[in-house]
């Protein structure tokens, strides 16, 4: 048996294709690219992003609509700058990442702030931003948000974020609009909850907020989301509180491992005749989508360190870990892993794992590769999640970063060396 695939794109990576036999990200060989960066070494498209972006625009052809790119997915500037360039806004979730778009050129009106546990400082920072709306997720949130408005002499634009108990359908961990999740607010409190924040002086109430989870692959519970948070629209403007915007979240999914998500325009194509039959088609639309704007737009390349045949188990120890590509360990995830250089040979069956000292530093199971030590690997879908959540566990450097549009390739993060990791520590009080 050989592993040597076929010419052409890889399912789901229309811009990662084999060609003449190597690996390519548009047009550069990622051989190449991994011999002058070295590895691992994450290696982007921007085309992959700048296509899914298109997806989105042409579902919202003719609405009034904004696509805020929730960074938590990919937060490195180099990939902030295109959709900053491409009029995108952003969906933040700390202080850091209000920093990190706004060095990227972030309009601010266009940011919105997530997360349930936001500081006084981190408001005090977007506040003076001037964001474009926080959207928050408790009653306590909303006190705090007030007084800390006041006291800066502003008023904070808001929506609240409703849990519309609706289950996705995916992993628990990143299952969120459900009752027993920490987010949002419980759907039978929000009339009582807009009703307490429009008597704050310091909230300026402009929309309503959900986000039901994360890798979803198909429209039903977006299309329940969508009647539940419409019941609530009618409710709260029927207690005389207007409402700009709806907000639905992120989530959409992409192919990992033969997932079929919708297209984000045929989803939104969808939601948007519930939305328009229900007669709120023309009020401004947020959406803040991260994964299926950035995860498959990238691969990790990693060099094969040893194969180890054992009694129960081959092994393919590579130099990426569980510090670069923490979803397999987190969330059992499955990333497809193909060769960089494919050759001919035999195929045997291995478990892909990195040099981390724990068992659960595992990047692949039950893989069939022709490989010996020296090639290099490329993990695919690994531009969601992946450096965003990179750790220095073992003491490991981060990786590199390339972004590559057509056939120029821009290093936008150097490797990490282990003085940037020892910078903030030291051994006495002196
Ligand atoms: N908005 C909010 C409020 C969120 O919490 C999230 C993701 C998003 C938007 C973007 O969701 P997306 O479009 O990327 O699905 N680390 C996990 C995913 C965690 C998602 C957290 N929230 C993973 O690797 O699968």
């Amino acid at each position: 048996m050989s592993s040597r695939p076929a010419d052409g794109a890889l399912p789901g990576h229309p811009h990662i294709a084999y060609r003449d036999g190597a690996l390519h990200v548009e047009g550069l060989p990622v051989d190449a690219l991994a011999r002058e960066h070295g590895t691992p070494l994450f290696v982007y498209s921007t085309q992959w992003m700048l296509d899914a972006l298109a997806a989105y625009r042409r579902g919202f052809a003719g609405r009034d609509a904004l696509v805020c790119y929730a960074i938590k997915a990919n937060s490195s500037l180099g990939v902030l700058r295109v959709f900053a360039q491409a009029g995108c806004g952003f969906d933040i979730v700390s202080g850091g990442e209000l920093v990190r778009v706004l060095a990227a050129g972030a309009e601010p009106a266009k940011v919105i702030f997530s997360g349930v546990g936001k500081t006084r400082d981190e408001m005090r920072q977007a506040l003076a931003a001037g964001i474009g709306c926080f959207n928050v997720e408790s009653e306590a949130e909303l006190d705090v948000l007030n007084a800390v408005a006041l006291a800066e002499g502003r008023q904070a634009p808001v929506s609240v974020r409703i849990n519309p108990n609706v289950d996705p359908g995916t992993h628990p961990y990143i299952s969120t609009g459900l009752k027993g999740n920490k987010f949002g607010v419980a759907h039978d409190r929000a009339v009582d909850v807009y009703r307490h924040a429009a008597s704050l002086a310091g909230l300026r109430i402009v929309g309503i907020d959900c986000h039901i989870g994360s890798q979803i692959t198909e429209a039903s519970p977006y299309l329940d989301a969508v009647d539940r948070v419409l019941d609530l629209v009618e409710a709260i403007e029927a207690a005389g509180i207007p409402l700009q915007h709806l907000d639905f979240g992120g989530g959409l999914g992409i192919d990992y491992n033969g997932d079929t998500p919708p297209a984000a325009d045929a989803l939104w194509g969808q939601l948007l005749a519930r939305i328009d039959a229900r007669g709120f088609g023309d009020r401004k639309l947020v959406i803040e989508p991260g994964r299926s704007l950035v995860g498959n737009a990238g691969l990790c390349v990693t060099e094969v360190l040893y194969t180890k045949p054992g009694e129960e188990k081959n092994f393919c120890i590579v130099d990426a870990a569980m510090n670069d590509l923490p979803r397999p360990a987190m969330y059992q995830a499955f990333h497809r892993i193909v060769p960089v250089a494919p050759r001919t040979g035999e195929a045997v069956v291995y478990d892909v794992v990195g040099p981390v000292c724990e068992s659960g530093d595992w990047i692949g199971r039950d893989r069939a590769l022709a490989v010996a030590a020296g090639d290099r690997l490329a993990v695919l879908s690994a531009g969601a999640y992946c450096m965003s959540m990179a750790s220095n566990y073992n003491t490991r450097a981060r990786a590199a970063e390339v972004l590559v549009s057509g056939e120029r390739a821009t290093l936008i993060r150097r490797r990490e060396t282990i003085e940037d990791q020892l910078r903030a520590e030291q051994t006495s009080a002196g």
